[in-house]
């Protein structure tokens, strides 16, 4: 559920026309919607309102500043994977105690810098990273925090790029060694054992997987007992879908109907690392078209935004709905809708049927919240996209547009070259 719809034919970001935003910041523009993230937060939250629970947002899918205070304000906290996302996370006020840190490639600086801010966790993922935050622990003289991230072997029936609990992937240790891996962290001085971590992908839309994977981990946590070891926190990861064409995933609700008699009972805290189903719906791209181009058998809409501004339809051959910013009645075509940049994968859409377009009309390309600018980028030397948080009528920049002299800050040219 989101808050973008037309009203007498134009599109709305809750109560502001989109059009005027355009006329503000221009284009491409990334707008969220305050009200949808809210809701969606709050969806999480009364649904597994009866066990005690954080929800820590996994602020890859969104990590622009105002959103993540937003998320701080309404108690969330967050699933870090860098150094960066923990600066980022800190400096908008997420308190510690409710910053996981996942990741399979955590370096000694970074590990230091979560030990020196007392996180809540590391989600540790192997054997050699084990041993290595219990060294820093011990040099720095604290005690690291951790749960072992289980990879349970459960095929979340999803794209392959976003799938991750099987035992083909990089991901976590394999269940079959999680006792033995839980009996050597027991013995390792600077190594306080708190929890449990599972995640087995992305844009899961359907339950099952997800009870599936609990199950095992549920079994482990029984074994784990047994050998004196008890847990506090088990961190069911995140990976919820959204509705991005016709795929109807399950509300927070289904998902906490299913799981919450498996919690029950359990006297832990149960950690969430929700991401798409957060911000996904809550964010649109804005577009201009540019020109229209008959191809040898099929017609291309070319506009301003593209594939460094979203990159999940070419990486991943995703499907996000692109809707015209004001309806009309023109004839209807089949086209790709692409980019400026200049590789082929360079789409947004590709055989989409639309109504036909003119230089200047304006798009929104649909659910673009989630991994939309996280995971843009400055190739072609393109800006980056202004970003704009719309709330009760008003709307925020949240983002200037990346200037000419942002893309070359940083960069310097060694006297040698001079001349
Ligand atoms: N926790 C961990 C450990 C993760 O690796 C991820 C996502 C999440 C939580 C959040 O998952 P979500 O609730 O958003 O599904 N770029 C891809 C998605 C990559 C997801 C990576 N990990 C995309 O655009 O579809």
């Amino acid at each position: 559920m989101h808050y973008f719809r037309y009203l007498k034919g134009e599109l709305y970001a809750e109560d502001v026309p989109v059009r005027s935003l355009i006329e503000e910041y221009g284009t491409p523009l990334y707008v969220y919607s305050h009200k949808t993230l809210t809701r969606h937060l709050k969806a999480y939250n009364d649904a597994f309102m009866e066990i005690p629970h954080i929800i820590c947002f996994a602020m890859k899918a969104n990590s622009n500043s105002a959103i993540l205070r937003l998320i701080a304000n309404h108690g969330g906290g967050a699933d870090i994977v860098s150094g960066g996302e923990l600066y980022r996370a800190l400096r908008v006020g997420i308190p510690p105690e409710k910053i996981v840190y996942a990741g399979v490639g955590k370096t000694d600086d970074e590990i230091r810098y979560a030990l020196s801010k007392r996180i809540l966790m590391f989600n540790v993922e192997s054997e050699q990273e084990l041993e290595r935050i219990n060294d820093i622990a011990g040099q720095m003289n604290v005690i690291a925090p951790i749960a072992l991230r289980i990879n349970p072997d459960i095929d979340p029936e999803t794209h392959p790029y976003i799938s991750t609990g099987l035992r083909m992937h990089k991901f976590g240790i394999p269940i079959e060694n999680a006792l033995e891996y839980y009996r050597l962290a027991r013995g390792l001085e600077n190594i306080e054992l708190i929890g449990v971590h599972k995640h087995i992908g992305s844009q899961i839309t359907k339950v099952t997987p997800f009870v599936d994977a609990l199950q095992r981990i549920l079994v482990l946590i029984e074994s784990l007992k047994a050998e004196g070891i008890n847990l506090r926190y088990l961190d069911i990861g995140g990976g919820l879908g959204i509705q991005y064409k016709n795929e109807s995933p399950p509300h927070p609700k289904e998902l906490a109907q299913k799981l919450l008699p498996l919690l029950k009972g359990l006297d832990i805290t149960i950690v969430m690392e929700p991401g798409r189903s957060i911000a996904g719906n809550a964010g649109i791209l804005l577009t201009r078209v540019l020109y229209l181009k008959k191809g040898e058998d099929r017609e291309f809409v070319i506009v301003d935004a593209g594939m460094n501004d979203l990159m999940r339809p070419t990486l991943y051959d995703a499907y996000h709905h692109i809707v015209p910013v004001r309806k009309n009645r023109r004839k209807l075509i089949t086209a790709d809708i692409v980019g400026p940049v200049c590789e082929s994968g360079d789409f947004l859409a590709r055989e989409r049927e639309i109504n036909t377009v003119e230089h200047g009309d304006c798009l929104a390309v649909m659910s673009a919240g989630a991994y939309g600018f996280s995971m843009s980028s400055n190739y072609n030397s393109r800006p980056r996209p202004a970003e704009v948080l719309v709330k009760d009528g008003e709307h925020y920049i949240i983002r200037k547009r990346e200037t000419y002299r942002d893309l070359v800050r940083g960069e310097m040219i060694p006297d040698f070259l001079d001349k």
